[in-house]
């Protein structure tokens, strides 16, 4: 049984004030979940604040980009030996947000899980397809070239060591969320493909749906087989709805 991950990402958004307000209303509601894990990715700049906030509590936090370099001449970038140093248990790699406009190739990306699995974080691999893809019929073949960017770097086992989230990108802030149909084919898609390589990788494979989900919609998304949990925006930024979420994957 795979343990089912709710993941906030706060994307940029909160201030010191707000995120004290909504982290202890997040840890005020989660003595009912028991059973799914729970993590935030914060902006890096409040890291150090999200881990004096949440040591000690049921809940994992996390980075939400990360530099492929391991120190130096980079301005402005952060190592994985720095998210380490502030507790991170988490960090997202290539969302579509970095993808599209920060222009990350799969190969940086790729890079990116491989630093944060040598440091012994937990990379969370964004993969989606654009509405124009979907629409083109090439959801399958998008997905499967992000993943395999990946997969050649660092071989298929290194998969075990990261999650994956499977956010279309024209679900992500647009209210439209993928039908659960929609989200289990691709999710099925993924694992069939880790599957074809390493069996027990793919069993053990936490695949999140990502993409405006809500209290409301969470239950039914996850009760899909190959659905492990969420990787959520809008609604992580409210206590009330974050718990929502946690307690439907629980
Ligand atoms: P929304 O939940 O706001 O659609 O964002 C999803 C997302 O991009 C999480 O990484």
């Amino acid at each position: 049984m795979r343990q089912p991950l709710v993941a906030g990402n706060w994307k940029m958004n909160g201030s010191l004030e707000s995120i004290g307000v909504l982290l202890d209303g997040i840890k005020a509601g989660m003595e009912d979940v028991t059973k799914a894990a729970v993590a935030v990715c914060a902006p890096a700049i409040y890291i150090p604040t999200v881990q004096q906030q949440l040591q000690g509590s049921a809940i994992a936090w996390g980075g939400q980009d990360v530099s492929a370099e391991s120190a130096g001449a980079y301005t402005g970038e952060i190592a994985t030996s720095m998210l380490k140093d502030f507790g991170c248990t988490y960090v997202i790699v290539g969302h579509s947000e970095r993808r599209a406009y920060h222009g990350e190739s799969d190969q940086l990306v790729a890079r990116k899980f491989a630093a944060a699995r040598a440091a012994g974080l937990v990379p969370i691999l964004c993969v989606g397809e654009t509405l124009e893809e979907r629409e083109q019929g090439i959801t399958e073949q998008v997905v499967a070239r992000q993943m395999d960017a990946v997969i050649e770097l660092e071989g298929v086992a290194a998969l075990a060591d990261g999650v994956v989230a499977y956010e279309p990108v024209w679900a992500i802030g647009t209210g439209k969320t993928a039908t659960p149909e929609q989200a289990q084919d691709v999710h099925g898609f993924i694992r069939g493909r880790v599957a074809e390589l390493d069996g027990g990788v793919a069993e053990g494979l936490q695949i999140l749906y990502g993409g405006s989900m809500k209290p409301g919609n969470a239950a039914e998304l996850i009760a899909k087989p190959d659905i492990d949990g969420g990787l959520i925006g809008g609604a992580a930024l409210s206590a009330e709805d974050f718990l929502g979420i946690c307690r439907a994957a629980n």
